[in-house]
This record gives C-alpha cells, sequence and structure tokens, in this order.
C-alpha cells in the first residue's frame, strides 16, 4: 500500500475502519497493560480509542500520514495543539497527547520518547504481507520491546482484496514471537460486507 493510497482514503472520508466509539476490546483488555503512563498508538488514524485512553490519563503517542485524520482528531479533543517540524514529521502536541504526522517507517528510536505499551488496532491489517515483517520488526525496535495489545483481523483470504487484509494467529506468531511472549486472549467475529471476519487480540509480553 503506497501512502497516497491512505492519503486518497482520508480525502474522501472513504473510512470504514473508523470506530465512532472506544473499541470494547481494548476497554476489556486494557488493565493487562499493567497501568502505562505511557502508550504508543502506532498507525492511529483518529481512533476515538485514543480519547478514552486519555480519559484513563494516560498520555497518547501516536503516529499516522494523514494530517486531515490528525486535525479531526484535535478538533474531536477541542484541543488547540501545538504543530512543529520535526525532521520528516510534523509533531502535534497537547496535553496527554503527542502524534507525529508522517511514515511510521521514517520515525527513528533516537526521535521516540519512552513509552510504557504500545496499543496497536488494525495496523497490521493495513499493510501487505512483505511491509508487516519490517513493521513487526521496527515497532520492537522503536519501542524497546514494550508490552503490546494488538487487535487484528482474519478472514478466509480469497474473499476480501485487502485492505484490511487477513493476519493468521500464526503470522502473529512468527513475526512476534522472537521477542515477546504472545497470549491469545480474545476473539470475537463481526461480518465486513458478506465476509465474517475475526477480531483477534493478543497480549504481548517481552521475553
Ligand atoms: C486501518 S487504519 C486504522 C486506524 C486506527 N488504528 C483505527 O483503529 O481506527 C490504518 C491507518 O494507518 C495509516 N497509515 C498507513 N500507513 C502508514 C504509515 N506507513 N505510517 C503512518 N500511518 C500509516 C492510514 O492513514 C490509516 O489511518
Amino acid at each position: 500500500m503506497n501512502k497516497q493510497f491512505w492519503l486518497s482514503k482520508w480525502a474522501t472520508n472513504d473510512i470504514g475502519f473508523h470506530e465512532g466509539v472506544a473499541n470494547a476490546m481494548l476497554m476489556k483488555h486494557f488493565n493487562q497493560l499493567c497501568q502505562p503512563s505511557t502508550i504508543f498508538v502506532p498507525l492511529c488514524g483518529k481512533t476515538v480509542d485514543i480519547i478514552w485512553l486519555m480519559k484513563q490519563g494516560v498520555h497518547v503517542i501516536g503516529v499516522e500520514l494523514s494530517e486531515t485524520a490528525i486535525q479531526q482528531l484535535f478538533h474531536t479533543l477541542k484541543i488547540h495543539p501545538a504543530v512543529t517540524p520535526i525532521e520528516q514529521f510534523k509533531h502535534y502536541k497537547g496535553p496527554l497527547i503527542d502524534i507525529f504526522v508522517g511514515d511510521i517507517f521514517d520515525l527513528t528510536p533516537k526521535q521516540f520518547p519512552r513509552i510504557d505499551a504500545v496499543y496497536d488496532r488494525a495496523s497490521m491489517v493495513a499493510l501487505p504481507k512483505e511491509t508487516r515483517i519490517h513493521y513487526a520488526a521496527h515497532l520492537h525496535r522503536l519501542t524497546n520491546n514494550a508490552k503490546q495489545l494488538l487487535i487484528s483481523f482474519e478472514y478466509p483470504e480469497k474473499t476480501l482484496n485487502g485492505p484490511p487484509f487477513s493476519v493468521t494467529e500464526s503470522e502473529i506468531n512468527t513475526l512476534y514471537d522472537p521477542h515477546y511472549h504472545i497470549t491469545h486472549c480474545d476473539k470475537s467475529t463481526m461480518m465486513v460486507n458478506t465476509t465474517p471476519m475475526d477480531q483477534n487480540v493478543f497480549i504481548l509480553n517481552p521475553k
């Protein structure tokens, strides 16, 4: 998926992945992250989950390609952000929130603040298979192997042309097992058009 694909999704408001309410699995399993002070939300879009996390008193660090998404997020938050350029990024800052607008693969561990945990919903499924290998390794390096609450989707592959791509449990294990103990802690099924899609929830604890 190239950047233009996602930017045009946001430009045309074609954002079926956006949930209008906080994710039920986040609310149910957040306590497994053991009260993080700071959480990283990769490929964050304008997810309402960020607002829910901030209401828990958690400082949210996000990264997102689309500036439109982040402007809309701050509008919903009713926060007037300080916006500064930092290398390839625009940094949007407010109380309890820092968002890097740009490509996650351009973020370096040096630029990246210390975080306690990662909340990843629907990032893996946004990326093609070959990119997911780099993504998992990059996330591990960037976050210094912080624990993760990971929500991903799996469906019979031939029924849809992604994104969302189907990501199997076996792939999650292959990508993350070198550095994490992986627990598949929950699952629910939803219909996307006529395709049944499993929402899988994993907790990744550093080895
Ligand atoms: C499937 S959406 C999920 C958004 C959010 N996590 C949610 O739950 O609503 C994927 C998001 O990743 C963003 N994105 C895609 N590739 C990216 C990249 N390389 N760096 C940063 N953001 C990216 C897209 O613009 C899109 O908002």
